[in-house]
């Protein structure tokens, strides 16, 4: 945890905020995996880790903002789970922790709600994005479990996303250990990228390395060779000889911050020329959206200006044609890269997604395209200094949606769709670092992680 007094002052902004009411945040619970004594890695909520900071089950948080108090409700464990599960402290010992001064037990939540109903006072609450979630808040507040999500406080959602889309010190450190792992796990990755070798040999040992070191994985990683597939999370294939590898993966601080990388390696441990033309192209639109984050700019504007060096180094190869502004401006270059150039990172990989991606991303005045690639944009709007945000821009060859554009000859003044079929097992290359915006421009955080064609085959298991 933080020192008490961060989670104290995040609570006392939230208090003037939203202004009036009670703000109720609740824990998450243990998830059964396949009985109930057998349940998936607990995983605590990001808004509560951010203003409770307990890494534990059966929690529940109360900023009660007309009686500026906080109160924590939750129940001392039993001598049974001591046996078991090994001594906790109590539950005013960890609200003390957090600076909470008041507890309950968990059975007098929903009393304390109801008290507050009956005198009309507003409870605040964030969406639910688990089943069981929104069950416990349909239960504790009397409205059916269906409905909870549409009731969330809009109030709530803005303040704790303006709250937490900026990043304090302590939190850019934590994600910078997360970092510091994830460099490992990209050293021991390259290190063992061969043909011969399978997928799930690379994950396993990368995730490994997270553990390791005391952190978890922050998403399932991506390993494969076959990074066409965006989400890729199979793990089955064997590398084989003239293959490229994505490794898309990141860890989890123990204090739960994100950190988010990919890179794109030769199984041969050479780019063939052909590869290497690709690379570069990616590499250089991730540079050049690197060189334009900076507090003002619209994260729109990033992902454009890298769609704009997408465009035209793919109009050198051939596989485009045309002026590629005009390509970028109609969507053309999405057939490649059909995805945004990055996402909010912060307690969530994919930060307060949650809570909800437009609030996050977008603005009253900015609205998300409906254009195919730039509606997968996560974050649009301007930026600002203690934003972290994730910088991934992409080539795919996606066979399915090269044949479906072709056959409706989409964009074929764009596309020059002879030559993209000779591209077809390509694959795809993408390369990711995180950004922190700073007052002036930006910093990319943690140890540089090779990057570059000549750094990439020098840290490869077969390469120089
Ligand atoms: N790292 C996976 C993603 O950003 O969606
Ligand atoms: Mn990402």
């Amino acid at each position: 945890m933080f020192d008490a007094r961060i989670y104290s002052e995040r609570r006392n902004r939230l208090k003037t905020q939203v202004g009036s009411g009670l703000v109720l945040l609740p824990g998450n619970d243990e998830s059964p995996m396949n009985y109930p004594a057998n349940t998936y890695h607990f995983r605590q909520d990001s808004s509560f880790l951010y203003f409770f900071g307990l890494d534990q089950p059966g929690l529940a948080g109360v900023v009660d903002i007309d009686g500026d108090r906080d109160i924590l409700f939750g129940d001392d464990i039993g001598l049974e789970d001591v046996i078991w599960m090994g001594h906790l402290p109590t539950v005013k010992d960890r609200a003390a922790l957090a600076g909470v001064g008041t507890t309950r037990p968990l059975a007098k939540l929903e009393a304390a709600l109801k008290q507050a109903k009956t005198k009309r006072r507003k409870i605040h609450f964030l969406p639910p994005y688990r089943a069981e979630g929104a069950r416990k808040l349909g239960a504790w507040l009397g409205i059916p479990a269906k409905d909870v999500k549409g009731k969330a406080s809009q109030t709530l959602c803005r303040t704790v996303v303006a709250q937490r889309s900026v990043k304090i010190q302590e939190e850019i450190d934590e994600i910078e250990k997360a970092l510091a792992v994830t460099h490992d796990m990209y050293r021991a990755a390259m290190a063992m990228t061969r043909p011969g070798i399978h997928e799930y040999e690379i994950m396993g040992r990368i995730e490994g390395i997270a553990l390791a070191r005391g952190c978890r994985p922050a998403f399932p990683s991506i390993v494969t060779i076959n990074g066409q597939v965006l989400h890729n999370h199979g793990y089955g294939n064997v590398l084989a000889e003239g293959r490229l590898l994505i490794d898309d993966s990141g860890a989890e601080s123990p204090r739960g911050y994100a950190s988010d990388i990919t890179r794109t390696i030769p199984v041969s441990g050479r780019f063939s020329p052909r590869q290497r033309d690709i690379y570069e192209i990616v590499l250089k639109a991730l540079e050049t959206a690197i060189r334009a984050v900076r507090p003002g700019i619209k994260y729109r504007e990033v992902h454009l200006e890298a769609a704009g060096v997408i465009a035209s180094g793919l109009k050198s190869l051939g596989l485009m044609k045309g002026d590629p502004e005009a390509a970028v401006q109609a969507g053309a270059h999405a057939l490649f890269f059909p995805h945004g150039i990055g996402h909010m990172m912060g307690l969530d990989v994919h930060d307060m997604e949650d809570i909800g991606e437009g609030l996050v991303g977008y603005t009253e005045k900015l609205k998300r395209s409906s254009q195919f690639g730039l509606a997968y944009l996560r974050l649009a709007r301007e930026l600002e200094p203690g934003f972290v945000a994730t910088v991934e821009p992409g080539i795919y060859f996606i066979p399915p949606l090269i044949d479906k554009w072709r056959k409706a000859g989409k964009f074929a003044d764009f596309i020059d769709y002879d030559k993209v079929e000779t591209y077809r097992d390509f694959g795809g290359v993408r390369i990711e670092d995180n950004v922190l915006v700073t007052a002036d421009g930006r910093r990319v955080l943690g140890k540089p992680i090779p990057k570059t064609v000549v750094d990439v085959e020098a840290a490869t298991g077969t390469g120089a």
